[in-house]
């Protein structure tokens, strides 16, 4: 980088539409990152990119940038091709907890960084401290022991995983600079990156639980994501799904926990189980243990019928000090003091239903945090009695809240309104819109 070129260059250039050189876009990580360029000049360079977006070079280069700004996990001790998995992010959705025994009953190494949740319910680090005991901190050789002997082990995100990231996040929340393909495409891209994914499968969700609210928008992300996955030499495939409605039955910590067991054993909702074969067989192509989706996934439903993945399940969570009781004795897991109806004051088809509002429900009831300081309730969430398409009598029960508070009347008003009506026979919407290589 010439010492001659200024932020305020960088800044204008892309403001004016014309793409950045490699060196810039790397000059202004490295130096956001390590507090030399000023907040309200990146701001201001966000908000150029927020109007102006990024070719596929520049942002495969920031998000190379991005992953470079802060530790980089090296995998590189644990066989096999490490294959990671990414949600968008929705309402019930559980299916990290699902796809990791599944494809490590595979025998494909599964070395999963996630974070803890703000907003609806947890993370998955959450879900998981369901178990009492269950560690999730590791040191690396901890971690890389853990895979090659279980083949799957979850860690919380390390202390320095793309600084870069999480300075530019807090800027682009504080400057609405948050919905930008490009931007967001590379956040999520370079924490991958970091994590030292060999490949990656993403799920992309739309809908009314969603960040990305239709299918355009969506597959716009999808296909700038795979894009610099391949652009960075990581094999990546998108698969959009929708969230128009929460994924399954069961909305809150050990709820899911629940679940997603259930699912193990091949006995989950139709969505979840759907969700995760297609998920997971990718994985298991990307793998190299698969050659094509149909016989992914033909494995995975083999291990589901077998009892292979419910093992691993087990194994798991024992190899991370938790007890594996739980997973054979669901009903040992924390439990609610109340179940509390929220029944229909009308008839009808379920025609739509407002699914961050029963995401915000469930937080309310404490399985969610609003600041990374609250502390998560892992007995509670919101059990969906109906769905898009299901008829409901007035009187009949929409949800049941498992709550341990007796007096949720604002909770059920809420789940209540979130449900929409109509006379006619209503389809559900298709859970799989497109799969983008
Ligand atoms: N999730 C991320 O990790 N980054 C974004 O920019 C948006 C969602």
């Amino acid at each position: 980088m010439q010492a001659a070129v200024r932020m305020v260059d960088i800044i204008t250039k892309k403001r004016d539409g014309e793409e950045l050189e490699e060196s810039e876009v790397r000059w202004f990580i490295q130096e956001y990152t390590g507090g030399r360029i000023p907040d309200y000049q990146a701001a201001a360079f966000l908000m150029a990119v927020y109007f102006k977006g990024m070719t596929q070079d520049e942002a495969a280069v920031l998000t190379s940038a991005m992953a470079a700004s802060g530790d980089c996990l090296d995998l590189s001790s644990i066989q096999g091709v490490k294959v990671d998995k990414h949600s968008t992010g929705g309402v019930g959705d559980k299916t990290t907890l699902i796809l990791g025994p599944l494809v490590a009953a595979l025998d494909i190494p599964v070395a999963k960084m996630s974070g803890r949740g703000l907003g609806h319910t947890g993370g998955t680090i959450d879900k998981l401290e369901t178990f009492a005991g269950l560690r999730t901190e590791f040191n690396h050789q901890e971690f890389v022991e853990l895979v090659n002997r279980n083949k799957l082990a979850v860690a919380g995100q390390s202390g320095n995983l793309t600084p870069a990231d999480k300075k530019l996040y807090a800027l682009r929340d504080v400057t609405g600079t948050v919905n930008s393909i490009p931007l967001i495409a590379s956040s999520v891209m370079s924490k991958k990156i970091a994590a030292g994914a060999d490949a990656i499968v993403l799920d992309v969700k739309y809908g009314s639980g969603a960040f990305m609210k239709d299918t355009a928008d969506a597959k716009q992300l999808a296909e700038a994501m795979v894009e610099i996955g391949c652009s960075l030499d990581r094999h990546t495939v998108a698969v959009i799904s929708n969230m128009d409605q929460p994924l399954g039955s069961f909305v809150g910590n050990a709820l899911e926990v629940k679940e997603a067991v259930e699912t193990l054993r091949g006995e989950g909702p139709a969505d979840i189980h759907e969700l995760s074969v297609e998920l997971a067989a990718h994985m298991a192509v990307l793998g190299g243990r698969a050659a094509d989706q149909q016989e992914g996934r033909c494995l995975i439903e083999e291990v589901m019928k077998n009892g292979k993945a419910l093992a691993k399940m087990k194994q798991f969570i024992e190899g991370q000090g938790g007890d594996p009781k739980l997973v054979e004795q669901l009903e040992l897991l924390p439990k609610a003091a109340y179940e509390i109806e929220v029944t229909s004051t009308s008839a009808g088809y379920v025609k739509a239903m407002h699914t961050a509002a029963i995401g915000r429900a469930a937080m309310v009831l404490g399985a969610g945090r609003r600041t990374l300081e609250d502390r998560i309730d892992h007995s509670v969430g919101i059990e969906l009695h109906k769905k898009i398409g299901d008829y409901v009598e007035e009187g009949e029960p929409l949800a049941s809240l498992h709550s341990n508070e007796a007096d949720v009347s604002e909770v059920i008003n809420t789940v209540r309104t979130a449900y929409l009506f109509t006379d006619t026979k209503i389809a559900p919407p298709p859970l799989i819109f497109a799969t983008i290589h």
